[in-house]
């Protein structure tokens, strides 16, 4: 068993699809054990980011995930993270595969629906900078 974190990002709360999204991810037999919808502030955006700081893409970035609420979620399956990606699909739409959540659900690049850890270590981090141990309900 693995868990991974999941944002759910505010192109998709706008047009109404975390459910739909949800489904797709249950469907794949991860399962959602801890769930919250926020507004991110900027500094949470960018600190949670910082990997990415000196992208050219950075600040743009930012300013669309903190346009609107998004749901931060804890998922666990087995391989939980790299079943996730492979559901998520390419980070850019055009180029994800045919039933993925981006290919589906996604409008570009920077408005791509859906956010998941890419390593074990990322995961770790990821789900302790949303939530604590008692939050988390497997
Ligand atoms: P995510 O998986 O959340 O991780 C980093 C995000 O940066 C990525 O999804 C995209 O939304 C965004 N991103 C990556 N490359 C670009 C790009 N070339 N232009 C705009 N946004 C990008």
């Amino acid at each position: 068993m693995e868990r991974t974190l999941s944002i759910i990002k505010p192109d998709a709360t706008a047009r109404n699809i975390t459910g739909l999204i949800n489904s797709m991810i249950e469907a794949a037999g991860l399962r959602i054990i801890a769930q919250r919808r926020i507004f991110l502030t900027q500094q949470q955006a960018e600190e949670f980011y910082a990997e990415h700081k000196d992208k050219s893409f950075f600040s743009g970035m930012i300013q669309q995930m903190i346009s609107g609420p998004v749901v931060v979620q804890v998922l666990e399956g087995e391989d939980a993270i790299a079943t996730y990606r492979k559901i998520m699909g390419s980070t850019n739409p055009a180029v994800a595969e045919e039933g993925t959540i981006r290919k589906t659900y996604a409008l570009s690049i920077g408005q791509n629906s859906v956010h998941g850890s890419d390593s074990p270590e990322a995961a770790r981090r990821e789900i302790s900078f949303f939530f604590n141990h008692t939050e988390i309900v497997g």
